[in-house]
């Protein structure tokens, strides 16, 4: 373990999660470590360049500490699933007055992004999507940051501690987004996942890792029980969407804003996610197989038009379990807001027991 472990040293254990797709920018992420929380910028999608950018725009605005998260390459998907999706899909976005894109696997930029976090690294860099062997971990130790990982199983948990990761990020299936386990296996049941409060006690009887909690965590009594629950932390993301400094869509916001179910879907990007439902993911989970980035760059630009034209029922609207509870505060006032409600949740729940 390193010295100086960032969650001792942060005022306030909220971790603002990375929101990859647009929602994080410099501003939102700068707001929640000058505010005392860990503010992270999202590297997936970015150019390492445009990573870069964001990473000396955050640093500008803030002196607190700051954490880039990057997505971790899988493999490439056999093309005859994703072109039967690709058949059905080019006839709903013809309806829609739209395209489809080309089917393309990359490695999201891997080499140049870890190359950057290597050579100017902040203080924590997280992983998602997979784990990073041991010599990845190493590196980004030696270059003097903390590497978190995103484990969604015991049994991740546990891969995750013997390549040598810092922190273990425990993300549970109430999560918005992706989720950010180390494979998308089609054959395991989408339903099967664990939910954060059954994850983090698993993993905390099997690891003295320091633990940060993900999924479902929207109000101070939440961030409360991930702490009663062992967590050093909690990482809100669908608790952010809506503050100003986040660059989220209006489709979104106001999606989010609303009271509405939300489902696990491959639909919009071949990998399994969390989203408010609409029509596109309600018709096309079924059919969707388990392609990313395959699937992604299939509906791209289908995507594109409809968040254009402000049409919610062909965009993905990631969100976790609980954005119906989501404000417009201030990314800021929030991290107070939600501190000081977990002190009086604490409190009371403290008072209980006596
Ligand atoms: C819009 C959106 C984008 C996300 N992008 C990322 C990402 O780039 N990297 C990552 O590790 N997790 C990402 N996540 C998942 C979060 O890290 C976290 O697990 C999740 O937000 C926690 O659940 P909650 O949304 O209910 O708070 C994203 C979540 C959302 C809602």
């Amino acid at each position: 373990m390193i010295a100086h472990v960032i969650l001792d040293r942060i005022d306030v254990p909220i971790v603002l999660a990375p929101l990859a797709g647009g929602p994080t920018t410099p501003q939102l992420a700068a707001a929640v470590s000058s505010a005392g929380g860990l503010g992270f910028l999202a590297g997936g999608y970015l150019s390492a360049g445009a990573l870069r950018d964001q990473i000396a725009s955050a640093r500008a605005m803030t002196a607190g500490p700051l954490g880039v998260n990057l997505f971790v390459p899988g493999l490439p998907t056999a093309s005859g699933s994703v072109d039967e999706y690709a058949a059905r899909l080019s006839a709903a976005a013809a309806l829609a007055g739209a395209e489809i894109g080309q089917p393309r696997f990359d490695d999201d930029a891997w080499d140049a992004k870890l190359a950057l976090v290597l050579e100017d690294p902040v203080s924590v860099t997280s992983f998602t999507f997979g784990c990073p062997d041991s010599s990845v971990i190493d590196a980004v130790r030696s270059a003097g940051s903390e590497a978190w990982v995103t484990v969604t199983t015991p049994a991740e948990a546990a891969q995750a501690a013997s390549v040598g990761a810092d922190v273990l990020i425990t993300q549970g299936m109430e999560a918005g987004g992706h989720r950010g386990g180390f494979t998308d296996d089609p054959a395991v049941d989408a339903f099967a996942g664990f939910g954060l409060l059954s994850l983090l006690q698993l993993v905390a009887a099997q690891t003295e890792l320091p633990l940060v909690a993900a999924g479902g965590i929207t109000t101070g009594a939440g961030v409360a029980s991930a702490l009663a629950a062992g967590a050093r932390a909690a990482q809100l993301g669908t608790a952010f969407l809506r503050s100003p400094e986040a660059g989220t869509t209006q489709v979104q916001r106001d999606a989010v804003a609303r009271p509405g179910a939300t489902a696990m879907t491959r639909a919009f990007t071949g990998r399994l996610a969390r989203g408010i439902r609409n029509q596109f993911l309600d018709e096309h989970s079924q059919a969707a197989p388990a392609a990313y980035p395959e699937v992604h760059y299939l509906t791209a630009p289908l995507r594109a038009a409809a968040r254009s034209a402000g049409n919610p029922e062909l965009v993905n609207l990631w969100a976790g379990q609980t954005h119906e509870l989501t404000s417009e505060l201030p990314a800021g006032e929030l991290v107070a807001r939600l501190a000081s409600e977990a002190r009086a949740a604490l409190a009371a729940a403290s008072a209980r027991m006596s």
